[in-house]
């Protein structure tokens, strides 16, 4: 039987929230503590083409990696890139979840966007071999579209597909839904509003994505609670959401947390997707018998204090170039469009700290020591943290270089996907975008062999005299580090 993936290939991306790091963050969050990331035993459940688990084993290199997938043509892209990047801590079967010849005891368990894109018993066999792979202390992660937030899109989906009458390809998903809009009554201003969200949306992504979520045969969205039900059927306990700012109460109206008091875990996340509306979710699991002999019960609302041990990074950078040492002062801290204003001294010290070394990140105890401010500091930047996004939590610290060394070197899989094409992922593991050709040239080349005359030689930038190029080269260095790009 054809396999839909090998006729047409998935996406080919990466995501920050599905990073080893970041599932022991928030396991850390919720009372939990994870395997040691660095040296971790990680397998992606669904890999495709290795857009997410090539960019991490490249990054970390004393860990090891496993992707599985069924579609033969998308795991051979990926065993063909993991050679050109000389990957050897990756490995990766061409096989099913049920079939594919694992070994037990995976300290993080990844698998981004297939839970809905299978049939329901697929999908029970995912979870079950979740559980089954998973390290007594590992923490897993799946990611699925649901309900009520899919069920504007599933009405786009019936009419795409009952118009195009077959399941993939087409080209027009944006026309045929403008065409269906533009007859619809205006009384009906709900309904056609759905439909320009998702016409809007289809615009804007790419054509396998709109194949693969709209006209493909499976696309099961589902209420969150039926979902975590399921993964406890297999084992598997709910332990929190991989962007803790999508579910968390702290955010939310009092009255959703009254309401939500008496629930459970499953119930409660319901209640939470009822509220925001949410199309797409992002659980984390712990195998339950481990969860039961640890005594864990998951917390209805984050833990503070877990900073302590954990690192933190901040885009946010002062207003003012000098700081005002008064201990009444308002700081203004800006990062793009959002403007932070900081009134606790303590906090601000701290900011200022981090703003020095961004993108790189600090340790909590040592950025505390230095900020002083004891527990106040930790609220403080606690809700930083999770009411403006500006700041991350890390349990790892990749090699990073917040500025540019006499030979620069850049991320190895990003410097690859700078030569050959496709998405770039940083230090981090988010994605970026580079605001100029030379900068992405500048990426290719910078292997910590040259400096920044020898890269200026080595770019095409044939517009530009030699001393031009050179400026040219060290603007796009400093762009990079700024990026979390560089390694040295
Ligand atoms: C929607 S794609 C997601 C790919 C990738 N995780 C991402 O988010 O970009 C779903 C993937 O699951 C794979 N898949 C579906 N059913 C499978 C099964 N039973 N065993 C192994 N892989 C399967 C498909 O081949 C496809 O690559």
């Amino acid at each position: 039987m054809s396999d839909a993936y090998d006729e047409l290939p998935y996406t080919d991306h990466a995501y920050a929230e599905v990073h080893p790091d970041r599932l022991a963050v928030v396991a850390r969050l919720s009372g939990w503590t994870a395997p040691a990331v660095a040296t971790a035993r990680v397998l992606e459940l669904g890999c495709g083409r290795g857009g997410n688990l090539l960019p991490i084993s490249s990054a970390m290199p004393g860990a090891s990696f496993v992707g599985v997938d069924q579609s033969a043509r998308q795991i051979d892209e990926a065993r063909a890139l993991a050679g050109a990047a000389g990957l050897a801590n990756v490995t990766f079967h061409a096989a099913t979840f049920e079939g594919a010849p694992l070994e037990h005891g995976f300290d993080f368990v990844l698998c981004h966007g297939v839970v809905s894109w299978v049939p329901a018993a697929t999908r029970r066999a995912l979870f079950a071999k979740m559980a089954s792979v998973l390290a007594p202390g590992g923490v897993a992660h799946a990611s699925f579209n649901v309900l009520p937030g899919w069920y504007e899109r599933l009405a786009a989906r019936d009419w795409l597909r009952f118009a195009s009458g077959h399941e993939r390809g087409s080209a027009d998903a944006a026309a045929t839904l403008d065409w269906l809009r533009a007859r619809v009554p205006p009384e009906r201003a709900g309904y056609k509003d759905g439909l320009a969200a998702v016409a809007r949306r289809i615009a804007e992504t790419e054509p396998a994505y709109v194949a693969h979520e709209y006209l493909a045969r499976e696309q099961h969205p589902e209420l969150v609670a039926r979902v975590i039900a399921e993964a406890e059927e297999a084992g598997l306990t709910y332990l929190g959401d991989a962007i803790p700012q999508a579910t968390a109460f702290e955010l939310l109206d009092d009255a959703v947390t009254t309401r939500a008091a008496a629930m459970g875990a499953a119930d409660a996340q319901q209640l939470v997707d009822f509220v925001t509306g949410a199309s797409f979710r992002r659980a984390l699991f712990v195998r339950t018998d481990e969860a039961s002999a640890r005594g864990w019960r998951w917390p209805r609302r984050l833990d503070p204090a877990a900073l302590a041990g954990l690192r933190v990074a901040s885009r946010l950078q002062p207003e003012a170039p000098d700081a005002s040492a008064a201990a009444d002062a308002v700081e203004r801290f800006r990062a793009g469009e959002l403007t932070v204003e900081i009134a606790d001294l303590h906090a601000r010290r701290a900011l200022r700290a981090l703003a020095r070394v961004t993108p790189a990140s600090l340790g909590w105890d040592d950025l505390a020591r230095d900020a002083g401010g004891g527990s106040a500091l930790t609220t403080e930047l606690f809700d930083a943290w999770l009411a403006t996004g500006a700041l991350d939590l890390h349990a790892f610290a990749p090699k990073l270089a917040t500025f540019p060394s006499r030979h620069p070197r850049a991320c190895p899989f990003a410097r690859l996907r700078a030569a050959r094409g496709g998405a770039l992922t940083n230090a981090w593991h988010q994605e970026v975008v580079l605001p100029a050709p030379i900068v992405r040239e500048v990426l290719a080349c910078a292997d910590g062999t040259r400096t920044d005359e020898e890269l200026a030689a080595a770019v095409t930038a044939s517009n530009l005299t030699p001393a031009e190029r050179v400026a040219a080269v060290r603007k796009s260095l400093l762009i990079l580090a700024s990026l979390a790009l560089l390694v040295d």
